[in-house]
């Protein structure tokens, strides 16, 4: 047989969806599991986005829309950006996408060219370098730690910099750090986006998970709203991930390349999904009260993990993730008898001897730590704790 696409064949698969599968699988199976690997809240879609939904089918929307999704939708997420965000669009700028996955990927498709350098502040969401390596581009990342609670600096940005930059990819707040950026921090990178003419990914679907501090779209500072392609989607906002409905918001020339995409590949999301965003846009109830849900799983995950020895975290001020940091277990050795090396190992002992799925640090590019999701209920991450507690204290040096 000939080979395969290349640049496929090249790629890794989401290392976060593969735990989730495999948890879910086990489960399954009727193995005693519990996960906080998925990025996924625990908490069912809000009745009345259901039955906007549900509506929908009843009323026959079922045909198809238009490839950027239909008006009333569009003006909805119009609205949602001024009255959140206070950044004006008309709805020929926005387009609906089947998740912000795939707004993701749409946008990398329409800005780069082979050998384009985009920048990636490091840790990053999985997907990123994978996507911008299927289009030919070239991940540059740029790195940050713990003790600048995990956020980039103007210098840093600066030094990233080269001839081929073309793009950065902005997360807001951040998976898997829960790092979120001052508007001041983010005025600071935006003299440098603007003067190197770089075009600006800015990916906030946790937008409304900010605990400490204010949130600011990168997109409504000077000179950005030109140079942005702003995502976003209801998955995270109204525990909607499987209806698929994301977006985005694009100066008007790129939203037309991005719809010639779209008309020729997925053509829309589901129609019925996107009755039941304009409902979910509209309200912002059910987001405020998951949210101060998330605050007190927060503190009680902090609290728990911070009495285990050799494990190090700060409170990240949003998201709904903890990335501790793991890397003095290394060198020690499980009950059976497995060294631990890195993040992988860890987590593959936590699975395997604990019955607890979390993810390595190093899906995200920092092998020293390990990404929880606390977006589980409060039994869920009591016996996770227990779990990794017991995990931690169970290896011994060698
Ligand atoms: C940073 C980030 N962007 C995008 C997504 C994808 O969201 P959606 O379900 O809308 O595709 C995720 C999901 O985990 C995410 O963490």
């Amino acid at each position: 047989m000939k080979t395969l696409s290349h640049r496929t064949l090249n790629i890794a698969p989401s290392l976060t969806v593969a735990i989730d599968t495999l948890a879910k699988q086990l489960l399954a199976e009727g193995k005693d599991i519990v996960s906080l690997g998925a990025g996924e809240p625990d908490l069912d879609t809000p009745e009345n986005v259901c039955k906007a939904g549900i509506q929908a089918i009843l009323d026959k929307e079922l045909r198809y829309t238009a490839p950027t999704g239909i008006l009333k939708l569009r003006e909805a997420v119009c609205a949602k950006l001024k009255r959140d965000n206070n950044l004006s669009y008309s709805p020929e700028q926005i387009i609906m996408t089947s998740g912000a996955k795939h707004a993701v990927f749409n946008s990398l498709a329409v800005l780069i060219n082979p050998g384009d350098e985009i920048l990636i502040p490091s840790p990053y969401w999985v997907t990123y370098p994978e996507l911008v390596q299927w289009m030919g581009g070239t991940p540059v990342f740029i790195k940050a730690s713990a003790k600048n609670q995990f956020k980039i600096s103007p210098t840093d940005l600066e030094k990233a910099i080269t001839p081929k930059t073309k793009a950065i990819i902005f997360n807001n707040p951040c998976n898997p750090t829960g790092a979120v950026y001052s508007k001041n921090e983010l005025d600071a990178l935006t003299q440098i986006i603007t003067k190197q003419d770089l075009y600006c990914i800015s990916d906030e679907v946790y937008e409304h998970f900010v605990y400490d501090g204010d949130f600011t779209s990168i997109a409504s500072l000077k000179g950005m709203q030109e140079r942005t392609i702003l995502i976003n989607g209801v998955s995270k906002s109204h525990s909607m991930t499987g209806w698929r409905l994301g977006y985005k918001a694009a100066p008007i020339e790129i939203a037309k390349l991005i719809t010639k995409i779209q008309s020729q590949s997925i053509h829309h999301p589901s129609n019925i999904a996107q009755y039941a965003a304009i409902e979910a846009l509209n309200n912002l109830d059910f987001v405020h009260s998951m949210k101060n849900a998330f605050l007190k799983r927060r503190s009680y995950m902090i609290h728990r993990l911070r009495t285990i020895p050799n494990i190090q975290i700060d409170t990240p001020p949003g998201a709904f993730y903890l990335f501790a940091s793991v890397d003095k277990l290394y060198g020690k050795q499980s009950p059976s008898g497995h060294t631990i090396s890195n993040s992988s190992d860890f987590c593959k002992y936590l699975l395997e001897e604990e019955g607890l799925a979390i993810v390595p640090g190093l899906a995200f590019g920092d092998d020293s730590c390990v990404r929880f999701s606390y977006a589980a209920s409060e039994e869920t991450l009591q016996k996770a704790c227990d779990r990794f507690e017991k995990g931690v204290l169970n290896l011994k040096d060698k």
